[in-house]
């Protein structure tokens, strides 16, 4: 079987609610995923939830529920926010899964039977929100701790290592080797300026279960669990080892799938994640896979952080944007453009709502709502709906951001396809204003040429809506709805000019952004 198209997001701490910052993950990951498909490629994307650790443990106490019942509950939540989003993904992980377990379960075994994994007593500082020891660099000059941290604690426990320290001139070496294997490049830069300036640190793995016992308990000494960060990257393995993947199957000694031919996933291609996340993602992470003989993820993609109105969001000040009530009040597909198009890949984004509504308006009501809408109800008001005769004003336009959004879509640009499209868009509107077919309708020696840019209109809008799907997918096939097509216009290679028929009979108009009253 041909290796699929292997997508993630970060799998999500479910102390809380989801929250634009989740929300937006998910849907750049599924654009992506989407825009793979669309290209031709079977493509497989995973997203999930992150249930150990402290965090949750904490979260599920303050509730007096069990970590299990609480996880339970909000597993609901958070698989809900994912069909909010209109997510495709094709599998939903949980930590908590017995899958997952089995998988953490048989790569701990594997690191600990090779010798790479030891037990040590440390005594130290311990940051409780963090689950984290820190270290004299992580100390405020004045000998303080950062508020960030917040409670610190003093520590002494037994725990087990994994010897990553060794590993450390192989990561540089391959790291500087790869360029693509930590996008945008200042993400790169920054984990080789942190591996190249000091030495680095075995990883604790466990914690005492008479600390915390909300975890996945160590194969071969059950007094500890395992670290929640260990536990979580091993995600992106789980569901390929549960489909019998030879790539992960093989290095860790599970079973295969007998019965099918062998699903093939790993190596991952994406992990989308969060810039907070990298050092985990791009240290921890491949050294993990390395010492167990598994191959790296092919890039791990970081993206930036929204705040809104130029400050952090906090659900303490009410400063927050909850996706679920936007897309209430807009429609999904009015959030995925906003997001998509206000904020690139990797720089941080700030949130407004005046700036939400006015790309609803400008770019989505006026722009591309009332291209379409006007485009087809001319066709129905002069032409009774019937497609004339194909006409080729606007084909060269159409193929240039044809052949732009295809690059784009191939090296993850999904801000730039989506101007690439709205500049096909703008071009179109012009084009009617140009050509004033209200003007052309009214005189019967015009009637050809009223033909033909009708033709050029609804043929720009069929295409629109391809090039939309990945982004827009319910936009999309509306407007193919409205077209009078069937099925979803999810594939790149229906893109070409010409594809609408003379004579095709095309469905009802119907605005797809209704302008709000201010
Ligand atoms: O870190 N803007 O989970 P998490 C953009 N469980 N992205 C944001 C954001 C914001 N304001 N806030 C959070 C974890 N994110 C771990 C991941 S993966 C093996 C384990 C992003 O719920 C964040 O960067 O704290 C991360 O990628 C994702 O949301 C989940 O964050
Ligand atoms: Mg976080």
């Amino acid at each position: 079987m041909n290796k699929q198209f292997y997508i993630t997001t970060a799998i999500d701490y479910t102390n809380g609610a989801p929250h634009l910052g989740h929300a937006y993950e998910k849907v750049v990951t599924d654009t992506i995923a989407r825009a793979r498909r669309s290209l031709g490629q079977e493509t497989f994307f995973l997203t999930g939830v992150d249930e150990h650790g402290q965090k949750v443990q904490q979260a599920a106490q303050a509730e007096g529920k069990s970590p299990k019942a609480y996880c339970d509950e909000l597993a609901v939540i958070w698989k809900g926010l994912a069909t909010t989003l209109g997510l495709t993904n094709n599998d939903f992980v949980r930590t908590t899964d017995e899958r997952h377990k089995r998988v953490v379960g048989a790569i701990l075994s594997k690191l600990h039977q090779q010798g790479d994994l030891y037990k040590d007593s440390h005594t130290g500082f311990y940051s409780v929100r963090e689950e984290t020891f820190l270290t004299e660099k992580d100390r405020n000059p004045d000998g303080t701790w950062d508020p960030k941290w917040g409670q610190v604690i003093e520590l002494k426990e037994d725990n087990w290592y994994f010897k990553m320290g060794k590993h450390q001139q192989w990561l540089i070496g391959y790291i500087e080797s790869t360029p693509s294997f930590v996008q945008p490049d200042y993400r790169r830069n920054e984990v080789l300026g942190f591996l190249k300036s000091q030495p680095l640190e075995d990883l604790c793995i466990t914690r005492p279960a008479s600390r915390l016992s909300w975890g996945i308990p160590l194969p071969f000494d059950p007094e500890f669990v395992t670290y929640v960060w260990f536990d979580a990257l091993t995600n992106y393995i789980t569901v390929p080892a549960s489909l019998g993947d030879p790539a992960v199957c093989g290095p860790l000694g599970l079973a295969t799938n007998n019965h099918q031919p062998s699903t093939s996933l790993w190596p991952a291609d994406i992990h989308v994640i969060g810039k907070d996340i990298v050092k985990f993602h791009a240290v921890y992470w491949p050294i993990m896979l390395h010492a167990a003989g598994i191959a790296l993820p092919k890039q791990i993609l970081a993206h930036g952080w929204w705040q809104k109105d130029g400050t952090k969001m906090s659900k303490t000040t009410g400063n927050v944007v909850e996706p679920t009530a936007v897309i209430n009040e807009w429609g999904l597909d009015a959030f995925r453009f906003y997001v998509l198009r206000e904020l690139d890949i990797g720089p941080d984004g700030n949130w407004t709502d005046a700036g939400f509504k006015a790309r609803y308006q400008a770019e989505l009501a006026n722009g591309l709502g009332n291209l379409v809408n006007r485009s087809l109800s001319m066709l129905k008001r002069y032409r009774d709906g019937t497609v004339p005769a194909p006409a080729n004003d606007l084909s060269t336009d159409a193929a240039r951001a044809i052949a732009d959004v295809c690059g784009q879509l191939e090296r993850n640009e999904l801000q730039a396809a989506l101007q690439s499209i709205w500049t096909l868009i703008t071009r179109a509107n012009q084009f009617v204003d140009q050509t004033a077919p209200f003007k052309l309708a009214k005189d019967p020696a015009q009637a050809q040429r009223l033909d033909e840019v009708l033709y050029n209109l609804v043929e720009t809008c069929r295409i629109i809506a391809v090039l939309l799907w990945p982004f827009l997918p319910t936009t999309s096939c509306r407007i193919n709805e409205q077209l009078g097509l069937t099925g979803a216009p999810d594939q790149f290679t229906g893109v070409h000019w010409g594809g609408l028929k003379q004579g095709h009979a095309i469905g009802a108009p119907a605005p797809l952004f209704p302008r709000k009253e201010p």
